[in-house]
């Protein structure tokens, strides 16, 4: 070995390096020159063999051919990486169409709510909402039902850890949306045309019922409101609601915050009214409805003399699920957050 042909090596080297043009290429050459067999070592390995003096010179060709190595592969790996993005770039198709990400929708019964408050809108209804969580006084005293009336059994409340207040008596979670009635009136600002649609809960679970659930309460307060405009309320409701070909019919009830009081049937939708599996008789239940009570009036400060009013209040998931096409068998699905069964609405 000696330094003219070490020189010429170095220039092969040199060479042979521009021609790595794949990352397996680079790999192939730092084995063969770098590797534990490679060129370098043999060299290296040589130097044993010669004097002191020319050790040092070819000693330090050598370690020049290993930096030149070096940084030759370290070149030829950007450079490919930087072509390797060029190339991609190239292969991207600005006319293909994007992936979706998927994004989800509005729960069912959200879904519904924004249906009922479109359907009153043009009668001039507005949607409010009033506490979820309320004093006993406006849940029930202030709706002439007093605490020791039986009625007040069948609400199956929920009542609140907290003190009792000496004249609104406990809070409980709003086992209807009534509430709103005396609260909405007693904002002062008459005529009222309020839809108050907002959770309730009741110590109830079963196939109709769960624990909680939505009311859409309506309330309206006018001079010379009469059982006439109740009733062609609720009837453009159901035809919007359910379709034109449906009907309503007034059942007399007893509720003590309306006088007179009526339960709402509506035809219904499998057998057009004649009586099927579903219904039985034609019609089925949609919920309360009636004419406010003087004393409702009174404790929402507004004057019976003066003014009257009528009021409803339905469960939204009830009513819902009684729309042809939903088939829903179960109330409890509505909460169960079962994507299965949510994704079909
Ligand atoms: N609050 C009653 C309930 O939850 C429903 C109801 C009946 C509301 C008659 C009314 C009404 O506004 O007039 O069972």
């Amino acid at each position: 070995m000696d330094l003219s042909s070490l020189s010429l090596a170095k220039n092969e080297i040199k060479e042979e390096l521009k021609t790595a043009d794949s990352l397996a290429a680079i790999e192939n050459l730092r084995v063969k020159f770098l590797g534990k067999n490679g060129v370098l070592k043999r060299l290296t390995a040589e130097l044993a063999s010669l004097s002191v003096e020319d050790k040092k010179q070819v000693g330090l060709v050598i370690n020049e051919i290993k930096q030149e190595v070096e940084t030759g592969l370290a070149l030829a790996t950007e450079q490919l990486s930087t072509q390797h993005k060029a190339d991609s770039l190239e292969d991207f198709v600005k006319t293909l169409p994007g992936k979706k990400p998927e994004i989800g929708h509005l729960h069912v019964t959200t879904q519904a709510i924004r249906e009922i408050v479109e359907v009153f809108k043009p009668l001039g209804f507005t949607r409010v909402r009033h506490p979820e969580i309320d004093w006993e006084y406006y849940a029930f005293e202030a709706l002439n039902i007093p605490a020791t009336h039986p009625a007040r059994d069948e609400w199956e409340t929920f009542f609140i850890d907290a003190p009792v207040d000496p004249k609104m008596s406990r809070q409980v979670i709003t086992p209807h949306t009534s509430n709103g009635q005396i609260r909405e009136m007693l904002k002062g600002d008459l005529p009222i045309r309020m839809l108050n649609i907002s959770r309730c809960g009741r110590r109830q679970s079963d196939i109709s019922h769960n624990p909680t659930f939505f009311q859409f309460e309506g309330l309206v307060v006018d001079k010379g409101i009469n059982i006439s405009h109740l009733k062609g309320v609720l009837n453009y409701f159901a035809k919007n609601f359910y379709g034109p070909d449906r009907q309503i019919r007034l059942r007399p009830y007893d509720f003590r915050f309306t006088e007179p009081s009526f339960e709402i049937d509506i035809s219904c939708g499998i057998c057009g009214g004649v009586g099927c599996k579903l219904c039985k008789g034609g019609w089925l239940e949609l919920g309360g409805a009636g004419m406010v009570h003087p004393n409702v009036l009174i404790a929402g400060g507004v004057d019976p003399t003066q003014y009257s009013g009528f009021a409803f209040g339905w469960g939204v998931e009830r009513v819902y699920m009684m729309k042809s096409g939903t088939r829903i068998d179960d109330i409890r699905h509505l909460l169960g957050n079962d994507l299965k069964f949510l994704e079909q609405f």
